[in-house]
């Protein structure tokens, strides 16, 4: 199984960025932990991240037919792009939404995810956890 692993906006920052909500630990470790448990699972991954919401949406339609799931956190795109909910539903790609933080404890902008509703699942506030679980759920759902 392959799965496309995708980071939104300012993601590239971590460990620079807000460290008391989003970790110490930088970007490239996040991409070390996310192959690394990748690895365990037996699944493939690519990592992708941008800044720029046609950039995701590009990389999204690219997945058609080379990727068995996605796992996204979409960052502050998550509460705006319907471009990237869209991509999401044309390529129907099994997708599992991750936020480092739980934004369900944070501002009322963040209250709305619109890439929520094409996601079988959403995990947020596990930091780093999160993708290895969302990679975990991803791969149970897809040999059901
Ligand atoms: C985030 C939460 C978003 O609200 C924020 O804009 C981000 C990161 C998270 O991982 O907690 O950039 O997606």
């Amino acid at each position: 199984m392959k799965f496309l692993i995708i980071n939104g906006p300012n993601l590239n920052m971590l460990g620079i960025r807000e460290p008391s909500i989003y970790g110490a630990q930088d970007y490239p470790a996040l991409i070390r932990f996310i192959e690394k448990s990748a690895e365990e699972a037996g699944i493939e991954v690519s990592c992708f991240q941008s800044n720029h919401e046609g950039a995701i949406v590009d990389e999204i339609q690219k997945a058609l037919g080379v990727y068995d799931g996605i796992v996204i956190n979409p960052a502050a795109y998550t509460h705006t792009s319907v471009a990237i909910l869209d991509a999401v539903k044309a390529v129907s790609i099994p997708t599992v939404e991750v936020h480092l933080s739980d934004v369900s404890k944070r501002e009322d902008f963040r209250q709305i995810s619109y890439i929520r509703q094409a996601c079988v699942k959403t995990y947020t506030g596990l930091g780093f956890e999160g993708y290895r679980q969302a990679i975990l759920f991803l791969k149970e759902y897809l040999a059901k």
